[in-house]
């Protein structure tokens, strides 16, 4: 029997089929365990159930001698400090297809709500500012058959690019197309690129500065990719027609940040996979991934193993 940290409950029954096998600590606020308790918990564990939200450093790597496997309920890995885990011989697994549907369906939603002003509509609503239909009252922009720029086609963005053909849109990939050629033509950038250090910021002022100014910007990668500062600007200044975050650096963005200020931007509170059956279904992949890995079975999903 191995000893399991988990970092925070999860939906559905996928823990108990780990509790059935393994003596199991799950730390159960609300909130991530504070570094100091990260390091302490995981510090006689043989594997780790980690959330994004919690930086699985160096640190806490070295305090755990015996850390074999580390399960990633995310498909996202930056907030694991994998050449730290590989240099101890650590597993490392996490969470992609289960969660790519969602996550596509929430860019679409986050595409459409930007473009069309959604928000702006339900708060005026709310607001009792419907007087009357109104021909020139909170139009937006179409989406059918506009161009779709994905920078990412992973398979996130793929699904992405299968939603657009419903509307008729035209794909252009950042594979096939130089990026600056992409945020050029576009009237919408969908981001869908892991967070790495080639890119860290590559939405940065003259990534903006590049794009239409009727063109919209969608994230629902990580908030580390766009320079939250030059999209600041960006909104104010007219550079762009809007954006659409879904991630922001960092999480949660204080309800005081100055980005919140610019017009023109929705940013929900990271919900890509945010779905009953979805973050079950992650639960039980990051679930398969510890118990193989304590058993010394090949991961169903390893970071940097068949991807
Ligand atoms: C991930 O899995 O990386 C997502 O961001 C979680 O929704």
């Amino acid at each position: 029997m191995a000893r399991c940290f988990v970092t925070r409950r999860l939906p559905g029954s996928a823990l108990e089929r780990l509790a059935a096998e393994h003596e199991m600590d799950v730390w159960s606020e609300r909130l991530p365990p504070p570094p100091a308790e990260l390091r302490a918990r995981t510090a006689p564990a043989d594997g780790l159930l980690s959330l994004l939200t919690d930086p699985v450093d160096a640190d806490v790597i070295a305090s755990a001698p015996r850390l074999r496997v580390i399960s990633n309920y995310a498909v996202g890995v930056d907030n694991v400090d994998l050449a730290a885990a590989r240099e101890r011989g650590i597993r490392v697994g996490n969470t992609p297809d289960v969660l790519t549907d969602a996550t596509a369906d929430l860019a679409f939603a986050l595409l459409l709500a930007v473009a069309r002003r959604l928000p702006d509509g339900a708060n005026a609503v709310r607001a009792g500012e419907w007087l009357t239909w109104e021909p020139d009252w909170l139009l937006g922009h179409d989406v059918h058959r506009a161009t779709l720029g994905i920078v990412g086609m992973g398979r996130i963005g793929r699904a992405v690019a299968r939603r657009a053909e419903g509307f008729e849109m035209e794909v252009l990939s950042a594979h096939t197309l130089p990026l600056h050629e992409l945020l050029a033509r576009a009237d919408f950038v969908s981001l869908h690129v892991p967070l790495t250090p080639q890119t860290r910021h590559l939405i940065d002022a003259d990534a903006l500065r590049r794009m239409k100014p009727t063109a919209y910007l969608v994230n629902t990668a990580r908030g580390g990719i766009v320079d939250q500062d030059a999209l600041a600007r960006a909104l104010h200044e007219g550079w762009i027609a809007g954006a659409a975050l879904d991630v922001t650096d960092p999480e949660p963005v204080p309800a005081d940040h100055p980005l919140l200020e610019a017009p023109n931007l929705i940013v929900l509170p990271h919900l890509g996979s945010a779905t009953h059956a979805t973050r079950e279904r992650m639960a039980d992949l990051a679930v398969d991934n510890l118990l193989a890995g304590l058993a010394g079975k090949p991961l169903p999903h390893e970071v940097g193993v068949g991807d």
